[in-house]
């Protein structure tokens, strides 16, 4: 019989709840932890087989436990992820692990030397819309690549200890790098703070990355459209994944630049079909889930994810220079 992996969690908020009803199909959910009773009386009703601390030290004391699933807010979690490591768990960690590059390439590092495995928890990279948008790129459907831009805009949730760039733009980021296989050359970021000091509501986001291609990333919780759209400019075909839609959530449009030789080379544009390709309906948070624990179980490269995640910390710490370095 397979063994069950044993998995404890940390941070019982609006997003852990629905990793804690993933893990809890998918392994055995073990441990709780959160610092505020309330929760913990909430779970212990809904888990009833899992203990529950407000202590995370009793989680690593627990020489059983297997793995350790990360979901309090973004500025402890290079903390917590460490002290998982070191105590030998492996790390299951909501985005981004790390606020500072150099935090980030020492849990890396030190996952590789524990032997364990460090996830990010890139939600949209287990989308199956995402999966399509690559396998279009590589397959060369699109012709060369120009431009990859992402709306991600609606009216809240405004939050307090994270910015528009490390509350949002952390999820564009890490699709844009993984469809285009590129770190950026040049970043810049602008944005303001307008109703919390010093936590950006609005932020505009720019990438040139070495090949020329370029994208652009506009994210807000002060807007009047909700949008989760990523749109991929290509020379021969154009995409856009929009997951506010229910059914066609990827749109291929025939639209394309053309440069006919009877006009001297002039450029011209040529619009054909627009389709919309099945997309399986699978819950991405649960394909995730089931990757770490693959990667637990010694299927796959178990630190790919890590190395992937330490890229996106990179470029959105160039990014946040660059926002705060701007003139206001
Ligand atoms: N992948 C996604 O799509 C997605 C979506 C939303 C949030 N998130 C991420 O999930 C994380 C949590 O977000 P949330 O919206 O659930 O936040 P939240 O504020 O609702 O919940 C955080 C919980 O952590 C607890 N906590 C904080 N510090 C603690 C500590 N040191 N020890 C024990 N408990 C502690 C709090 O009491 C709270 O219950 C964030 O990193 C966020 O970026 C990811």
């Amino acid at each position: 019989m397979e063994a069950v992996t044993r998995v404890g969690q940390i941070g019982l908020g609006a997003w852990g709840k629905n990793l804690a009803r993933n893990f809890d199909q998918l392994g055995e959910l073990a441990w709780l932890c959160d610092a505020d009773a309330e929760k913990r009386r909430e779970f212990t009703v809904r888990y009833p087989k899992a203990r529950v601390t407000g202590d995370f030290r009793d989680l690593l004391g627990d020489p059983k436990l297997d793995a350790v699933v990360i979901a309090t807010p973004v500025p402890t979690h290079y903390e917590l992820a460490k002290t998982a490591l070191e105590a030998g768990k492996h790390v299951f960690v909501e985005k981004p692990p790390a606020m500072r590059a150099h935090e980030m390439e020492e849990l890396c590092e030190l996952a590789h030397e524990q032997g364990r495995v460090l996830m990010p928890g890139h939600l949209l990279l287990y989308h199956p819309a995402v999966a399509k948008l690559k396998r279009l790129i590589d397959a060369g459907e699109l012709g060369d690549v120009l431009c990859v831009y992402s709306n991600r805009q609606n009216l809240g949730v405004i939050r307090k200890h994270e910015n528009a760039l490390l509350s949002l733009g952390v999820h564009d980021l890490s699709v844009i790098l993984y469809l285009l296989g590129e770190e950026p050359a040049e970043v810049w970021a602008h944005g303001n703070a307008f109703l919390n000091e010093g936590v950006e509501d609005i932020v505009f986001c720019y990438l040139r990355f070495p090949s020329g291609k370029i994208a652009h990333m506009h994210l807000s919780w002060l807007d009047p459209h909700k949008m989760r759209k990523i749109t991929v400019v290509g020379k021969e075909k154009m995409v856009v994944f929009d997951d506010m839609e229910l059914e066609r959530k990827v749109t291929i449009y025939e639209k394309a630049p053309w440069q006919p030789s009877a006009d001297w080379g002039e450029w011209q544009t040529r619009s054909g079909d627009i389709f919309s390709p099945k997309i399986p309906n699978d819950e991405p948070l649960r394909l995730e889930g089931e990757h770490f624990l693959r990667l637990v179980a010694g299927d796959g490269d178990a630190l790919r994810a890590a190395y992937d995640g330490l890229a996106v910390v990179q470029a959105l710490e160039q990014l946040q220079a660059s926002l705060v370095a701007a003139p206001a």
